[in-house]
């Protein structure tokens, strides 16, 4: 029986990652819901639970490594590599400021995220219980170009780790690499860094060396062969990330699918690892479901829509659309077209329809939006209707304000609601209304000019057209059309419909 042991993980994060070419360090790069060091440190938390402490060696642009640090994972300690002399430098900065450190010495290259912490685990589980000094993860590649190959000893045990740039040609020809990922014991480990040189190509101390060095000393070391090998993939510059990108969404593509997710077409299907799904959702072509982002039983999501941190009800549709941090309740229906802004809310059964944004607004349940509209800080009660072309009227140049409309109230085309303003349960108003003032519950509102039409105006005055020949041919006369000085005064020329009566009737689309 193995005594648990005192464990400590170190993650290397100092580097530039000059190949990248960017301003962003390397160990910052996004990747499906993590950074490359957030992948790293949730392989590492996972696997090593047990870890008294985490320390991530940070270095170039260490505030903004840092900062990024307290926010994913508030309990790593970073330490400063000020100057970036190499790996076993970086470890070396790392041991020192935990002096105590006992047990296992977790160590992991902070560019390499597609790590499982199953293999993590593995690895530990590997080193203690053969009572190694050192335990290195190894892989078997086609292509070794760049990375440190592992020279074994005539009878298979590990000799040393050699460079490419220091490795002769004959050692480049070995394609099984290091991964970047150890297991040490601590004080065997304390003692090879204090034994590390620069007598390399690129005069760094080498953490690499410090595996020879102990297996030159006779300790064991183990060699613990990565099952997967895509898992011990670093991360150099820009075309490598993208391949990384590539499997990992594969990797979490297939998770889903295997637990019962639909997924269309997995090649145009991008979802983070942060992402939860439930049974029987299906995801269709050509969709990206970031952060914190869910989905409920039996919805549809897609095709061509992007969710960001939104939560999407059982059974709800979303076709074509884009939404972030918004909340799409049981049965709801969003798009084609939509654009779901922070603290959209859409209760059960509820629609947005085709062309419609909506910003931190409920949307209560069986209530529609259906057609080219703006929802802007308001509450829209249950089984209202909500016109095309309505306008949620809420800023006024300095300030948002906020705009209610009552249950089962109707909203006719093309109005206006100047918040703040409140329209009652069950009110109407009517179609091209301009509200700036309450409506009472079960008030009808219309505040459109009434309409004029002068007969014969168009035989009068577009003579020739093909309009005035459209109308003849429909029997209209010329009479009534006066002189035909539309908008000059000539009140009997004109005659209103509707007067008096106005009724909404063909005021909202369905
Ligand atoms: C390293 C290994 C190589 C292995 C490869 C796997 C060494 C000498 N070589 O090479 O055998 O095959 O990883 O990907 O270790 N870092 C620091 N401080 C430094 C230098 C690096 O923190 O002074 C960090 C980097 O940020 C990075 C990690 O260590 O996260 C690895 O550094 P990198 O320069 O990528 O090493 P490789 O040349 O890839
Ligand atoms: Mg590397």
């Amino acid at each position: 029986m193995i005594q648990p042991r005192s464990r400590t993980v170190v993650v290397l994060a100092a580097g530039e990652g000059k190949r990248m070419k960017s301003a962003l360090p390397k160990v910052l790069h996004p990747l499906l819901g993590r950074t490359l060091v957030g992948h790293v440190l949730a392989a590492a938390a996972a696997a090593a639970a047990a870890a008294e402490r985490t320390l991530v060696v940070v270095g170039h642009r260490a505030e903004q490594v840092t900062a990024h640090l307290s926010e994913i994972a508030p309990a790593a300690v970073p330490v400063l590599q000020a100057e970036q002399h190499g790996t076993g430098h970086a470890v070396r900065l790392a041991m020192a400021a935990a002096p105590d450190a006992t047990g296992t010495v977790v160590v992991l290259n902070g560019d390499v995220p597609l790590l499982r912490p199953e293999t993590v685990a593995e690895l530990i589980e590997a080193h203690e219980s053969a009572g190694a000094a050192a335990t290195v993860l190894t892989a078997e590649v086609a292509d070794p170009t760049g990375l440190g190959r592992i020279v074994r000893d005539p009878a298979g045990g590990l000799e040393r780790i050699v460079e490419e740039r220091d490795a002769s040609p004959e050692q480049r020809r070995i394609r099984e690499i290091n991964a970047g990922i150890y297991a040490f014991d601590a004080a065997g480990l304390r003692d090879a860094l204090g034994k590390l040189t620069t007598d390399n190509d690129q005069g760094e101390e080498y953490l690499t060396d410090a595996v020879g060095l102990l297996a030159a000393a006779g300790a064991p070391v183990g060699v613990h062969v990565a099952a997967d090998v895509t898992e011990t993939l670093g991360c150099n510059d820009r075309v490598e990330l993208a391949r990384l990108r590539r499997l990992l969404a594969d990797r979490v593509n297939e998770g889903w699918m295997r637990a019962g997710v639909s997924i269309l077409d997995p090649a145009t299907t991008w979802i983070d690892v942060t992402v939860h799904l439930e049974r029987d959702a299906v995801v269709e072509q050509n969709t990206q479901l970031y952060g914190t982002s869910t989905v409920g039983a039996e919805a549809i999501v897609g095709p061509d829509v992007t969710l960001i941190d939104t939560a999407v009800g059982a059974g709800a549709t979303v076709l074509r659309s884009h939404a972030v941090q918004a909340r799409i309740g049981v049965g709801a229906s969003v798009g084609p077209y939509a654009y779901l802004r922070p603290d959209a809310q859409l209760d059960e059964r509820a629609k947005v329809g085709t062309f419609v944004e909506v910003k931190k607004s409920q949307i209560g349940a069986g209530a529609k939006v259906p057609h080219l509209s703006y929802v802007g800080d308001a509450t829209i009660g249950a089984r209202a209707n909500i016109g095309a072309a309505t306008i949620f009227v809420n800023y006024d140049g300095v300030h948002k304000s906020h705009t209610t409309v009552g249950e089962s109230a109707f909203v006719g085309c093309d109005s206006s609601l100047i918040a703040p303003v409140e329209i009652g349960a069950g009110a109407y108003v009517g179609a091209g209304s301009v509200v700036n003032r309450d409506v009472p519950p079960g008030a009808l509102a219309v505040t459109r000019a009434q309409q004029r039409t002068v007969d014969g105006w168009v035989q009068s005055r577009r003579p020739g057209t093909a309009a005035a020949a459209a109308a003849e041919r429909a029997g209209a006369g010329t009479a009534g059309a006066g002189n035909g000085q539309v908008g000059a005064g000539n009140g009997e020329a004109a005659h209103h419909h509707g007067a008096g009566d106005p009724v909404p009737g063909d005021t909202a689309t369905d």
